[in-house]
Parts: C-alpha cells; structure tokens; sequence
C-alpha cells in the first residue's frame, strides 16, 4: 500500500475502503456463482457500512440479516425486500414483526417455540410467513472454535435427532409456510473437504425428506468461505471458484431446486484496511512496542481470536526491525502483533492494519469511551 493513496489529514484510527476490489470481488463471486444458478446474499454482519451495502446490493446480490435493524439498513441500502433471509437463535418480537411487515424473503429458523412464535406475530398481522429450518449438521468446520457453529454442543439450528417432530409440528401452524433448509457451519474455512462433509451430509437429509413426501425449494448453505490473510496482496479475492464448484459436485439438488449462499467474510474482508498513528515506540525488555492510536475497541479480532492481520508501516523505508504493536487500551490482549517485522518505526508513522473488511468495523466498540473509527473511500475510477 502507498502512503500517496491515503488522506493524511483524516483523523486516525481510520477504516479504509478499496471499493473498486469491492466492486471486482462481488463481481467474481456472481460470475463463479452464475453458471450454477446460485443465489448469493450478503451477509449485512460482516460490515454494515451503508456505503459497502450500497455497492453490494447495486451489484444485485441479495441480503443476509440477523437483527431488524440490519434488516432496516439494508433496505434503506437498496436490498429488495424479497431477496432478504433473517437468521438468529434470538428474533425479538419486534425484529419478526417488522421483517413480517416488509414481506422479506424468508425467515431462517433455528428452533420450534421460535417458530411457534412467528405464527402467532403473523397471524396476528394476516402475513403468512416463509420459513427455512436451520439445521445444525454435526459437521466440523475445524476452525476457531469461537466461530465453529455446526456441532451438536452448539447452541445454533434444530439438531438432527429433533427434525422429525419439528416437521410435523410446523406443518400444524397455519401460518407458516415451510419453503427450505438453511446451514451454516463456521466461517473462515478454507479447507474445501469441510463443505464436501457438509453437501453429504445434506444429501441424506434431503434423502430423508424425500422418503417422507416432502420437496423443499429452497436450500441455502449459509456462509463461511475463508480467506488467506496472509498474502492479501497477491490473494485479494476469494477462492469462489472451487468453494461454488465443490457444491456443484457434491450436493446433489432436486429438480428446480433453488441454492442460496450467505458470504460475509470473502466478500469484504481484503477491501478494508484499518489506517491508525503510531503514539510513542516505547523500549521494553527485550522487545520495542509500537504503541498505536487503534485498539482492540476498534479492531477486537486479534485479541478475541487471536486472529492474525498483516501489519505495515505505509511511512517508513527504512531498515526493518521487529516490534510488538500495541494498543492504547488498558488490556494486555489489546495487541495486534507480537514480533511483527516493520520498517523502523517513528511517532507519527502511519501504519496499515490489512483485511479487516470483514468484522472489524462491524465489532468495533466505545470500550475507555473511545470515539467509534471513521471510514474513508477510495472509490472506483
Ligand atoms: N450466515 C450465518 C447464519 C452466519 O452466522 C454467518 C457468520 C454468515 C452467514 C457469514 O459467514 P462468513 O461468510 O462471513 O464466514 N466475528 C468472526 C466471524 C463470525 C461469523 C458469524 N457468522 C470473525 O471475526 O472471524
């Protein structure tokens, strides 16, 4: 990244947006999608910075939400309404009643008295509500355990030894209109044998229902694609290619089945970089901090998971030396590198933090009562 492309005089810490690889990474994911008839929605979590959203839902991909008020966003952000799917092991009564009054797409449903509570809201409005079931696969997406999300100890989806009387209990509520299947395993996985396990296991649900009479139209795979936070220049879009093309070969659809995706993670994540100051380099024993203006309130995915982001100093040539680069918080986890290596580091180097599009911004807090991060584009030309 050059120095030249960054405006210096915008207060840091800063989120920084390529939207032209935006724009080139939702356009990759619809071409790789494309020849499989394959729906893909946004997934609103991974950020929901309306001009992000505006970009995406122009680019006429459909929306994942999993709170009214990412429903309110992306509708305010040009999502249609019928393209919107709702997830979330917690719809309050107010989220099913506004996403009931906005007729979106279809509800995700992770539980029976979940379910039993939409008829009642939709009853009481006169809406009928379609709804997919979540089921939790008992597939291991073997990554973080924090974002690992299709075992049975897991507390999301109907389990499996619970989907026989979940069915025949739904099919009592008048209504609800049962239209499909939703999955979601965990999210950055980039091990394409993970989504095989998941495509198989799908087939013998999807084999079971058969045998009960029961054909559901819609299939959606939620999200998950990783991406390799290593190397984010010479990787700055996402494998869509085989994660679209293993699908293809191993999930074996009905006839006019419709499959759906819900990509957060590999859509924005080598977008954003997060721009922050260096305040002081401070010597320690043994070691130099690099104590920056950007904390873990503004970045929380290094010190949640551990998660690793390249780190470069955008002002420095000069000769390189290892740092630990901190943050200004009063938490030792508040660190976004240990022995990273920088070109020597000043007060006043601007230092760019790399592909945290994705649940960076999204995350950020006001933990000390620090101001939220900005945002800044650099808009296609
Ligand atoms: N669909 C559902 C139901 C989800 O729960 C998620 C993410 C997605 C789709 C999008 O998954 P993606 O394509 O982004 O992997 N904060 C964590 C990630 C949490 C993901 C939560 N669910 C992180 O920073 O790594």
């Amino acid at each position: 990244m050059q120095l030249s492309q960054i405006p210096v005089q915008t207060p840091t810490p800063f989120y920084y947006y390529n939207l032209e690889l935006l724009k080139k990474t939702v356009q990759a994911a619809k071409s790789e999608s494309a020849p499989y008839g394959y729906r893909v929605h946004y997934a609103v979590k991974a950020n929901a910075n309306p001009v992000l959203l505006r970009l995406i839902s122009q680019q006429g991909l459909g929306a994942d939400c999993v709170s009214g008020n990412e429903i309110r966003q992306a509708l305010e952000c040009g999502f249609p309404a019928d393209t919107i799917v709702y997830a979330g092991v917690g719809k309050s009564d107010a989220e099913i009643e506004l996403a009931l009054q906005h007729d979106i797409f279809c509800f995700n449903c992770e539980s029976l008295p979940e379910i039993q509570v939409i008829d009642g809201i939709a009853a009481r409005l006169g809406k009928k509500a379609r709804i997919a079931l979540r089921i939790n696969p008992n597939v291991d997406a073997h990554t973080h355990h924090y974002i690992t999300t299709g075992i049975e100890e897991n507390k999301f989806g109907i389990y499996l030894y619970d989907l026989e009387h979940v069915i025949t209990e739904v099919a009592k509520l008048k209504q609800i209109e049962l239209i499909g299947l939703h999955f979601h395993i965990g999210s950055q996985i980039t091990d394409m044998t993970v989504f095989r396990g998941l495509c198989i296991r799908a087939n013998e649900i999807q084999r079971q229902m058969k045998e009960r009479g029961l054909f559901l139209p819609h299939i959606n795979f939620g999200g998950g694609l990783g991406i390799d936070y290593n190397e984010p220049y010479e990787k700055p879009i996402a494998d869509f290619q085989s994660y679209f093309a293993t699908f293809a070969r191993f999930f074996e659809p009905e006839p006019h089945q419709q499959i759906h995706f819900e990509l957060g993670r590999s859509i924005v994540a080598h977008c954003g970089d997060l721009i922050s100051k260096v305040l002081y380099v401070k010597e320690g024993k043994n070691r130099k901090f690099v104590i920056l203006d950007a904390g873990m309130n503004d970045l929380l995915r290094p010190a949640l998971y551990q998660a690793f982001h390249k780190i470069e100093n955008i002002s420095s040539d000069r000769p390189e030396e290892k740092y630990d680069v901190v943050g200004p918080i009063c938490e030792s986890a508040d660190c976004f590198g240990k022995d990273v290596v920088l070109n020597e580091t000043r007060r006043g180097d601007l230092i760019a933090i790399h592909s945290c599009g994705a649940y960076g911004e999204a995350m950020a807090s006001r933990y000390n009562l620090r101001d939220l991060p900005g945002s800044v584009f650099q808009y296609p030309k």
